[in-house]
């Protein structure tokens, strides 16, 4: 046997660091923490890349040696994050990505101690109790009946995934799981509206359905799903054997926010004998706020609902969420059992693996968990009413400004405009450059204009001031230089 399996030490000791060094680490990443929020808010939000630093980590040879940690971290601070996109500055408004809350970072180290998989109960009792509470807390949110179940997923994305692969197994029946799609059953059909995400086409690309058999329907002045279009497609769908199976609605909409009207799509989804799966990855979450809970507690009716704890409940990526209405409509589609895996044995738990696609799962939850009961519920509807004021003041602001018009009205946090003479890529890429703002692009019916989405919890008033004022700067450069 060779000497070094002889010595009676731990196979990883050359992996691991010291209690000092750990503690050092430990140290270094709370007074990062501390730092880093204030020390980005009044440089550029994307500072412009070092390329000699990223060509040399693009090409670095895998090392044979370690280096001392120190070095790393020194590394971190000054190359890593001054080549960030500092998604926590104030005036990072661009896609759907929020500033994560004060615990969630700590969260995530504190998971990753632990390392339990959030798959089998055995192996994570603790993780997997906070994890059905978490659920069951959003799931109470929406007044959806007990017998209901729902995970933690990556994202949005992962979450639509699963809803509509257990919306097509329902509609397949019995033989979803050995046939598959290739059963002879009449085509499958799913209708949605032209502001759908576009992870819904991906999944009926994944799915095997194909993106033919999502219908996507013209959206109103609003940008929400007709009930006329939707009533008349499916009638069309059934007259020429076809099987209509589901319908997708948005609770706010990607591009301007739009709430599809849920209770009525509750409603004909019942008479219709359809699944209704509720994409609420953006909005779902204002269903804290006073203004929007009405609307949004509908998504309780529906047979799936995705929601993204990583969007508006400010946790650091990665937190999606999706709702199921009954368990077995879920583990119809994701309970397989290997031999090499035990059964379940814990009658208050569930093993996640059953639910969902994923083995190994980290432990999601944690950081949900925490800022829920760290901040309270109260803290984080107060937050979510102040983004909704931002984005209301950013609207009335675009509408007074004679060179800038809004492109849809202002529902959720979502604010689309354009200017009247000037590119839209152009204004988003000088207001980039210029180090103001983040903004995203946008398309609108026939106009392609800029997008503001108010999802960060450091934004104040006056950064909407400064936003529109230095957009308006650049507009007029841009104008002059022709
Ligand atoms: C309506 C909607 N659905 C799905 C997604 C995808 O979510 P994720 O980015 O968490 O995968 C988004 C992302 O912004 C979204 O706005």
């Amino acid at each position: 046997m060779s000497d070094w399996i002889e010595r009676d030490e731990p196979a990883g000791d050359a992996l691991l660091l010291g209690a000092d060094e750990a503690s050092e680490v430990a140290r270094w990443l709370g007074e990062l923490a501390g730092r880093y929020p204030d020390s980005v808010s009044e440089g550029p939000v994307a500072p412009e890349v070092d390329r000699s630093w990223l060509q040399g980590l693009l090409r670095e040879p895998i090392p044979e040696a370690g280096r001392p940690v120190r070095d790393l971290l020194e590394e971190f601070e000054g190359r890593v994050v001054p080549n960030a996109c500092h998604v926590t500055h104030p005036r990072f408004l661009a896609y759907v990505l929020a500033s994560p809350h004060g615990l969630s970072p700590f969260a995530e180290a504190a998971a990753a101690l632990l390392n339990n998989s959030n798959s089998i109960s055995a192996l994570s009792p603790g993780g997997t109790a906070m994890e059905l509470r978490v659920l069951e807390w959003l799931r109470g949110l929406y007044g959806f009946p007990a017998g209901g179940s729902g995970l933690l997923t990556s994202g949005g994305s992962l979450a639509n995934f699963n809803a509509l692969a257990a919306a097509r197994d329902r509609a397949l029946g019995e033989d979803a799981r050995t046939a598959g799609l290739q059963g002879g059953q009449p085509p499958l059909v799913a209708y949605t509206s032209d502001q759908v995400h576009a992870s819904v086409d991906e999944d009926f690309s994944l799915l095997g359905l194909g993106t033919d058999a999502l219908r996507r329907l013209p959206s109103d002045a609003r940008g929400r799903l007709r009930l006329d279009a939707l009533e008349r497609a499916i009638a069309e769908d059934r007259l020429a054997g076809r099987r209509p199976f589901c319908v997708i609605a948005s609770a706010g909409t990607v591009t301007v926010g739009a709430i599809d009207p849920l209770a009525e799509l509750a409603d004909l989804c019942r008479r219709e004998g359809l699944w209704l799966h509720v994409d609420g990855a953006y909005g779902a979450l204002f269903v804290l706020t006073e203004r929007h809970r009405d609307a949004l507690r509908a998504a309780g009716l529906a047979d799936s609902l995705t929601l993204d704890p990583h969007k508006l409940l400010f946790n650091s990526l990665e937190a999606g969420c999706v709702l199921f209405r009954r368990e077995e409509d879920a583990r119809r589609s994701f309970d397989f059992r290997a031999s090499y895996i035990e059964e379940q044995s814990d009658p208050d738990l569930v093993d996640f693996t059953d639910l969902g696609p994923e083995l190994s799962r980290s432990n999601r939850a944690l950081k949900v968990w925490w800022g829920l009961r760290g901040f309270g519920v109260g803290a984080h509807r107060q937050t979510l009413e102040r983004l909704l004021a931002l984005a209301a003041r950013m609207g009335e602001r675009i509408e007074a400004e004679p060179d800038l018009e809004l492109l849809a009205p202002v529902t959720l946090t979502a604010v689309c405009f354009r200017h009247r003479s000037v590119e839209p890529q152009a204004l988003l890429d000088a207001v980039l450059r210029s180090g103001t703002a983040y903004l995203g692009p946008a398309r609108v019916g026939e106009h392609q204009g800029l997008r503001a989405c108010f999802t960060n919890l450091r934004t104040r008033p006056s950064d909407v001031d400064v936003v529109l004022d230095g957009l308006l700067e650049q507009a007029e450069q841009l104008c002059a230089s022709g």
